[in-house]
C-alpha cells in the first residue's frame, strides 16, 4: 500500500511579511529569523477549505488522469472545517465526481494528514474500502487572530491530495508511528463550537498558542518519531532520502536534521513561501517535491507531523509513484 497520486493547491492571494509590519509590533527580520516564514497565501472572501481541497484533488486529476478510479473513501484532515457537517470530505467529494463515496474529516490539528493516511492505509488493507483519497486542507487565517502577533504571522491556507493503493512489491508504506498527550494540550488550542478545556483555561474565538512551550515539544516530538518510525521500517534515520516534516518553523527542522546527521537540503520547506498550513503542510511541501523531480521511485521517504493535542504522527515509505506528475 503506498501513495499512487499527489496535487496540490494554494491560494492565489500573498500575504508578504510586510503586511503585518504595517500594522502590528513586528518585522520582516523578526519574522524570518524566527520562523524562516517570508509570505504565506490567504483564502479570499467565499473561498472555504472545501474550496481549496478541490482545486488540489483537480491539480491531482490533472497531473494523474485516472487516479481516482476505484476510489471510494475520502478523508479530510482539517481545523478549519466549512462545516461540523457536512464534512469537508463529503463536500470535496460531492464536487469531484465521487458521489457515494465514504467520507469523513480528521481534526487532529497539524498531525491531522499523518493520521488521515494511516487511517486510510488499514482501511484499504483491511478491505473497507479499494482506494483512499487523502486531503489535508486548511483556512487558518479565519481561526488565527490577525490582529496577534504572536499567531497571525505564522499560518497560512493551502491544501494537499495524495490517493492511496496498492503499490508495487517493495514500496509503499513501512511503518506508522502516531500519539498525543493531552498534558500539553493547553500550549495550542482552538475554541470548538460548545467546547472548554477541562482545566478551566479560558478560551477566546481565536486560535492560542505558547510557542516557546511548543517548540521544545516539537523539536523533540520530531526527532523521536522519525527515529522510531525508521526503527520499526527497519532502518535508521541516516537513511532517509527526504524528510518532509510539518512546516511550522525552519529552526524545529534544523534540529531535527542536526540530531539526524542530515543536511538540511536533504528536508522538504516551502514555509518561506506558505508558511505553516497546518494539516495541509505535509502534502503541500510533498506535492512540490514530487512537481519538480526532487522525490523518485524507490526513494526512503519520512513524513512527520506534529500539533495541537498535542499530537504527533509519523510515516516511512519508499517511494513508488511516478516521477514529476508523469501520470499514474
Ligand atoms: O503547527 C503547530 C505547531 N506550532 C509550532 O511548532 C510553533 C512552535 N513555536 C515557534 O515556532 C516559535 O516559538 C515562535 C516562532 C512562535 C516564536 O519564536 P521564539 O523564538 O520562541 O520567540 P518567543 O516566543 O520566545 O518570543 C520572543 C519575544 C517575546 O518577547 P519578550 O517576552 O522576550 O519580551 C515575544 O513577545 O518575541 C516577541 N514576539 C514578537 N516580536 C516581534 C512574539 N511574536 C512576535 C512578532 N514580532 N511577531
Amino acid at each position: 500500500m503506498g501513495i499512487t497520486a499527489v496535487g496540490a493547491y494554494a491560494p492565489a492571494q500573498v500575504i508578504p511579511n510586510a503586511h503585518y509590519a504595517a500594522y502590528l509590533d513586528t518585522t520582516d527580520e523578526w519574522i524570518v529569523s524566527r520562523s524562516g516564514i517570508c509570505e504565506r497565501r490567504h483564502a479570499t472572501e467565499g473561498e472555504t477549505t472545501s474550496h481549496l481541497g478541490v482545486q488540489a484533488v483537480r491539480d491531482l486529476m490533472d497531473r494523474y488522469p485516472g487516479a481516482l478510479d476505484g476510489v471510494d473513501l475520502v478523508l479530510c484532515a482539517t481545523s478549519s472545517p466549512d462545516a461540523m457537517f457536512p464534512s469537508t470530505a463529503a463536500l470535496i467529494a460531492g464536487q469531484v465526481g465521487l458521489k457515494g463515496a465514504a467520507a469523513m474529516d480528521l481534526s487532529v490539528a497539524c498531525s491531522g494528514f499523518l493520521y488521515a493516511l494511516s487511517v486510510a492505509q488499514a482501511m484499504v488493507a483491511a478491505g473497507t474500502a479499494r482506494r483512499a483519497l487523502v486531503i489535508g486542507a486548511e483556512v487558518m487565517s479565519r481561526v488565527v487572530d490577525q490582529q496577534d502577533r504572536n499567531t497571525a504571522i505564522l499560518f497560512g491556507d493551502g491544501a494537499g491530495a495524495v490517493v492511496v493503493g496498492p503499490v508495487p512489491a517493495g514500496t509503499g508504506f513501512q511503518s506508522f508511528v502516531l500519539g498525543a498527550d493531552s498534558a500539553g494540550g493547553p500550549s495550542l488550542f482552538l475554541r470548538g463550537v460548545c467546547g472548554a478545556l477541562p482545566d478551566g483555561t479560558p478560551m477566546g474565538p481565536y486560535l492560542e498558542q505558547n510557542g516557546r512551550e511548543v517548540f521544545k515539544f516539537a523539536v523533540r516530538i520530531l526527532g523521536d518519531s522519525a527515529e522510531e518510525a525508521m526503527r520499526r521500517a527497519g532502518g535508521r534515520v541516516q537513511d532517509i532520502d527526504w524528510l518532509i516534516p510539518h512546516q511550522a518553523n525552519v529552526r524545529i527542522i534544523q534540529a531535527a536534521c542536526e540530531r539526524f546527521g542530515l543536511p538540511l537540503e536533504r528536508a522538504v520547506t516551502n514555509l518561506d513561501r506558505y508558511g505553516n498550513t497546518s494539516a495541509a503542510s505535509i502534502p503541500l511541501a510533498l506535492a512540490e517535491a514530487v512537481r519538480d523531480g526532487r522525490i523518485q521511485p524507490g526513494q526512503q521517504l519520512l513524513l512527520a507531523g506534529f500539533g495541537g493535542g498535542l499530537s504527533w504522527g509519523a510515516a516511512a515509505l519508499r517511494w513508488s509513484g511516478p516521477a514529476a506528475g508523469a501520470g499514474a
